[in-house]
């Protein structure tokens, strides 16, 4: 990735009637435990670099990661990643130590069709153990990516999978145990798109880097060193900054640009921290056209004032180019110490011609459960000091996590009420198959949150029921997961085991 535009060319911030600031305040902020919160309110301001007095420059084009190109044999599409170290400017004018999949920091894009048959060859040169999960991905346990497949420096693991779900926007990062933050933090992410035949699919943009871009947006923390901090012992450093990185690119005082050139654009958006929350919104205040949640497009295209990510999820929008916007992320801690402010990230201009054809009326069928006849779970997200656990048992081990684990079979239709006994914001995760959000803090899903999901934010002291069926998969060896994606919490221990076993 090249980021040798950055220091050269400062872009000053498009200020604005909204009065919109740069965040130059990094107090207020809720530490992972209450031990660490007394630490970190004890942390005030941290002096930055004022950019106000920096002339506007040249823009900067938003960076779009390279598309993988599979090399097919017998049928089968093989992705190759290697999983590597290096260096990247992650806050500017400072070189941190970064990994990265075929580079430094982040990885291409993965797109794949539902129905292929694909082969991912995954080389460990972290110098460390690991694994790579599917987020999002209804694949066979055995291939999901969680602890029990990590693999050692210096090898390749090669899980190989038939894609099997409706369009929609995945990634790919480690997953394996007590080390997920830190690799993650460092730059192990990147997008995997599904692409299928419905008339939506057909109907929508999907010319990758032309009219279909993929947005990363990640809030780090980094010390001035340019240390990137993924724990708690990192996070009561008194020097951190909270950088803001789109598409690996420091993003702090820069608005990207993305000259448009065809009538409409698709954006798929991925909050790849840690833990803070990004909320994106247009700059003119008038509403985004939301497609998709995480798991399929939802049954029409809907207009939503503002979009909020939790760690780990995802959506998609699609912008008519005559109507270019400015895009806004509003970053808010994810109850971990983070960042704070408001970004304008992306200025998307108008250089097409022609007007787009109407979108479609419908995008998708999304039948809801009728859970009368669901087989009923409480899940507690539960914290002992600094430990946090999933009904009481702290994951960090192999043990622990099977201690915890919740076993189902094939064909099961459940609900589970997912119980958030701690003061701490959560973003609960389910591996394998994706969910429906029936209700929240016993208010009824309604809007874009009757869209497939398979992350879902739960506030401190709430509740969130969610529906789902495991239509398929079995193994008597391997588990799935269920956890919290601040990815702090499931090093902490919040994450669990789950079996799915025939019937
Ligand atoms: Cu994105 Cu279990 O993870
Ligand atoms: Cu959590």
């Amino acid at each position: 990735m090249d980021h040798s535009n950055e220091s050269a060319t400062r872009v000053s911030r498009k200020r604005n009637g909204k009065g919109l600031h740069r965040r130059r305040f990094l107090g207020g902020l809720v530490g992972a435990g209450a031990a660490l919160a007394a630490t970190t309110t004890a942390v005030s301001l941290i002096a930055l670099t004022d950019d106000k007095n920096k002339a506007s420059a040249a823009s900067v084009a938003l960076t779009i990661p390279d598309l993988l190109t599979a090399t097919t044999t017998n049928g089968v599409d093989v992705y190759t990643l290697d999983m590597q170290t290096g260096t990247s400017e992650v806050l500017s004018g400072v070189s941190s130590t970064t990994a990265g999949f075929n580079q430094s920091f982040l990885g291409p894009t993965i797109k794949v069709t539902n129905g292929d048959s694909v082969q991912m060859n995954v080389t460990n040169n972290l110098g460390a153990d690991t694994t790579v999960h599917w987020h999002g991905a209804h694949v066979p346990a055995k291939v999901d990516g969680g602890p029990q497949v990590a693999f050692a420096n210096g090898e390749t693991w090669s899980p190989a999978f038939t894609v099997n779900q409706e369009a929609c926007t995945l990634w790919y990062h480690p997953h394996a145990l007590g080390t997920t933050a830190e690799q993650v933090s460092k730059g192990l992410a990147g997008m995997l798109i599904v692409d299928d035949d419905s008339d939506a699919s057909a109907a929508l943009p999907s010319d990758y880097g032309v009219d279909d871009i993929p947005i990363i947006l990640q809030c780090l923390a980094v010390d001035n060193a340019g240390d990137i901090k993924y724990n708690l012992t990192g996070y009561q450093s008194s020097t951190l900054n909270f950088p803001f990185l789109v598409n690996g690119v420091n993003a702090d005082s820069t608005t990207f640009t993305f000259a448009a050139t065809k009538s409409r654009l698709r954006l798929r958006f991925l909050n790849a921290s840690l833990s803070d929350i990004i909320t994106i919104q247009r700059n003119d205040g008038s509403t985004l056209t939301q497609i998709a949640t995480e798991q399929a497009y939802l049954t029409k295209a809907t207009e939503v004032d503002s979009i909020r990510l939790v760690a780990g999820s995802r959506a998609e929008i699609v912008i008519d180019a005559a109507d270019a916007a400015t895009l806004d992320a509003v970053i808010t801690t994810g109850w971990v110490r983070g960042g704070s402010g408001t970004y304008s990230f992306l200025t998307i201009s108008d250089s097409s011609s022609g007007t787009p054809a109407d979108l479609p009326s419908t995008l998708n069928t999304i039948t809801r459960y009728d859970t009368s006849a669901f087989t009923a779970r409480t899940i507690k997200l539960t914290q002992s000091g600094l430990n946090m656990g999933i009904n009481g048992v702290v994951g960090t081990t192999m043990a622990a996590m099977k201690a915890a684990e919740i076993s189902t079979t094939v064909g099961a239709k459940e609900i589970w009420t997912i119980a958030n006994s701690t003061q701490l914001e959560h973003s609960f995760h389910l591996h394998d198959v994706p969910f429906q959000v029936i209700s929240t803090s016993g208010t009824a899903a309604s809007g874009v949150d009757l869209g497939w999901k398979d992350t879902v934010e739960v506030i401190g002291g709430g509740t969130v029921v969610i529906a789902m069926e495991f239509t398929d998969y079995s193994d008597d060896t391997y588990m799935y997961m269920l956890h919290c994606h601040l990815a702090q919490h499931e090093d902490e221990g919040m994450m669990a085991a789950l079996m799915v076993t025939a019937s």
